[in-house]
């Protein structure tokens, strides 16, 4: 499968340094670890995206929540046309789990390229997990472009993070306050226009 092969970035940032089920784990990146103080209060975090290859996620476990940043490839982007109209809320405007204002776009985020949400599932707050081969496999439409797959009552979404319409899921997945420091480094934890 693609997926185990895709390399699965874990960061620890709080007190839980839960990273079992993670199939592959490079060594810690040291640059991306928040500051001792931040850790504590659970403030803003600074985040070093500049590793990131196109196509791999990294998970960064912030204020006790797995935060996804995925750098999608020009091929992911463009499933986001596909699904357009497959997909519930495609501009985010539902308020059950409300979407900033400036993710309230087609790739949900800032950034095309970057998408940064929280990994806990709407429905009852399992964690989904990556499925970014296209093409049929279990639990999937036969027509699957690529995106994430909850396992406890499968609900699948985009690699936009929006929920596929008539799913136990109500909402897409939660875009986090943050911000470009520059282009290397996100700030999570506070947006700034
Ligand atoms: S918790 Fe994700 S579908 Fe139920």
């Amino acid at each position: 499968m693609m997926d185990s092969q895709r390399r699965t970035w874990l960061i620890a940032t709080g007190a839980a340094t839960c990273v079992a089920g993670v199939a592959t784990a490079v060594p810690f990146v040291e640059s991306m670890e928040p500051s001792a103080k931040a850790k504590a209060e659970g403030g803003p975090i600074e985040v070093d995206i500049s590793q990131l290859r196109p196509g791999e996620k990294m998970t960064i476990l912030w204020r006790g929540q797995p935060v996804w940043f995925l750098r999608r490839t020009p091929q992911m982007l463009a499933s986001l046309n596909i699904t357009q109209s497959l997909v519930a809320d495609p501009l985010s405007k539902r308020t059950q789990f409300p979407t900033p204002p400036w993710a309230q776009n087609q790739w949900r985020s800032i950034k095309p390229e970057y998408l940064v949400v929280v990994g806990i599932c709407t429905h009852l707050g399992c964690s989904p997990v990556d499925r970014f081969t296209p093409g049929p496999q279990p639990s999937l439409p036969s027509d699957w472009q690529g995106g994430f797959l909850c396992p406890c009552h499968g609900s699948i979404f985009d690699l936009a993070a929006r929920v596929f319409k008539n799913m136990p899921a109500p909402d897409n997945l939660v875009v986090p306050p943050y911000h470009y420091v520059n282009d290397r480094k996100i700030l999570l934890g506070e947006h700034k226009a």
